[in-house]
């Protein structure tokens, strides 16, 4: 999958992590920045990820900041943005299966290393199931 990947300064080292992560395991990532722990503005990082994703030059992306929530809350005003914040395996998983989530939003001081890969992990490998799913997401 390729995939664009957005941070703000809380969300930097956790980026780099998830990019190392997600490369090694045969993914293709676009970094749009930041590129460093200096404090930026987490709107503009979504914005970026967000237009990449609509724009085609990727499949999805995914946003980090220090909870997670700002990032969530950027990309889902735009339309076709359908970010899901996720702490564990089964929402990732769902907000795949059922919500079709095109972005993934995580929370680097909220999240562990080793759980963020897992939730990576299972975002990445699951598909949107479609059916009633796709009339619902429809609505939106
Ligand atoms: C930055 O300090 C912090 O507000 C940001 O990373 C994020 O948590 C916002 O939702």
């Amino acid at each position: 999958m390729k995939l664009a990947i957005g941070c703000d300064h809380g969300g930097f080292d956790l980026k780099e992590e998830v990019m190392e992560f997600l490369r090694q395991s045969g993914h293709e990532v676009l970094d749009l920045g930041c590129k460093s722990h200096e404090a930026v503005d987490y709107p503009r990082f979504a914005e970026a990820v967000c237009e990449a994703v609509l724009a085609d030059k990727t499949e999805a992306g995914i946003l980090i900041c220090g909870t997670g929530i700002g990032m969530s809350m950027a990309a889902n005003r735009h339309q076709g943005i359908r970010a899901a914040l996720c702490h564990e395996t089964f929402t990732a998983r769902k907000s795949r299966e059922h919500n079709n989530a095109n972005v993934l939003c995580l929370g680097a001081r909220v999240l562990g290393g080793g759980v963020v890969m897992e939730i990576v992990k299972a975002w990445v490998e699951t598909e949107f199931a479609g059916g009633r799913h796709l009339r619902r997401i429809e609505m939106f």
